[in-house]
């Protein structure tokens, strides 16, 4: 029977900004607020938004990368935000972040099997074990064996993307957070990456985290999407019924942003106008409420609160079901 292996209860991340002088008045960024889902093992979920709207602030908070404001994050039963230094060392490996920018923590001066062994030295792993189980996750995600002496430089983006993969999965992880994996490659190379992903999870049982702008590109690698606007979700669903049928408002206008190849509806697109508000100053009552085209004055003063209907959970006063 499956397991509830990450639960997100009312998690919150607020960074204070501003000139340290005195008189100077510090704003806070809103960057997650009162985000709560769970994630069962074995699944994928996908996370959806605009850039700024704090997807990756969260996914770091996940993985304890980053320190939690308020609210829980368990995994496994762990509550990590309780455990101190030494008790979450042996949980870390259990969990792995791919990041936004997997180039950059490619070290250029670095063979591909050493990036890939890394890891496992930090662990203590023997060096013909870390060379044994490096080459394996080659094979794994798809590179020769020749690949092991070679350097980043010498490989496209996609077998880079590879790379940091294997590396990934090095410790054996449950749960892997991926960051906009596939948002630097071709779209050719991002459905074998995706596919990839897919291989993978199949054979280890992983359980996903997947970040993406685009709606389209998680929609077939994930169970449930949650769509994050301005620090909150503001639905969420089975990643089929939010694809088909869309009820938030932002929701549909992210979809129309990336028109279906599938159908003609052209006249039905919602155009998003209007800058992203800034999570400064967020607008009072519905904080989508200055881009939203069907809002009324109630959006003005009441903040939606994100509710069960039918399948799906929707932050919208007046959603579309
Ligand atoms: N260390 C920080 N200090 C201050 N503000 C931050 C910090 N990190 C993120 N933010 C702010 O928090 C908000 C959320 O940022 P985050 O990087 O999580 O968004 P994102 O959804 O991942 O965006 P993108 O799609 O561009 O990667 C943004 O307004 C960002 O400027
Ligand atoms: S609550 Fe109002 S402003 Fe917000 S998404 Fe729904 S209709 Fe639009
Ligand atoms: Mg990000």
């Amino acid at each position: 029977m499956t397991k509830i292996l990450l639960d997100v209860v009312n998690v919150t991340k607020t960074y204070t900004i501003g000139s340290k002088l005195r008189n100077k008045s510090k704003d806070k960024v809103h960057a997650v607020n009162d985000v709560s889902f769970h994630l069962m093992q074995g699944e994928t979920l996908g996370i959806v938004g605009e850039s700024g709207c704090g997807k990756s602030t969260l996914g770091r908070m996940l993985v304890s990368l980053e320190e939690i404001t308020s609210g829980t994050v368990d995994f496994d039963g762990h509550n990590l935000g309780k455990l101190g230094a030494r008790k979450i060392r042996p949980l870390r490996k259990r969990f792995q972040m791919i990041f936004q920018d997997p180039y950059a923590s490619l070290n250029p001066r670095r063979q591909i099997g050493k990036i890939i062994e890394e890891p496992l030295r930090i662990q203590g792993v023997s060096r013909e074990e870390r060379r044994k189980r490096a080459m394996e996750l080659l094979e794994k995600v798809g590179l020769d064996a020749n690949s092991y002496s070679k350097y980043p430089h010498e490989f496209s983006g996609g077998q880079r993307q590879r790379v940091v993969i294997a590396r990934a999965l090095a410790l054996n992880p449950e749960l892997v957070v991926a960051d906009e994996p596939v948002s630097a490659l071709d779209v050719s190379i991002q459905a074998q990456i995706l596919n990839l992903f897919h291989d993978l999870q199949e054979e280890f049982g992983l359980t996903y985290i997947f970040i993406a702008h685009d709606l389209g590109v998680v929609r077939h690698v994930s169970d449930r999407i949650a769509v994050m606007y301005l620090g909150k979700i503001v639905e969420l669903a089975g990643a089929d019924s939010l694809y088909d049928s869309p009820a938030h408002p932002y929701s549909q206008a992210l979809l129309s942003a990336n028109p279906r190849m599938d159908t003609d509806e052209t006249s039905t697109r919602i155009i998003l106008t209007g800058d992203i508000p800034n999570p400064i100053n967020r607008p009072s009552g519905c904080s989508f409420h200055p881009r939203c085209p069907i809002a009324k004055d109630k959006c003005r003063s009441e903040e939606p609160p994100l509710v069960q209907i039918g399948i799906r959970q929707v932050a919208c006063h007046f959603p579309t079901i």
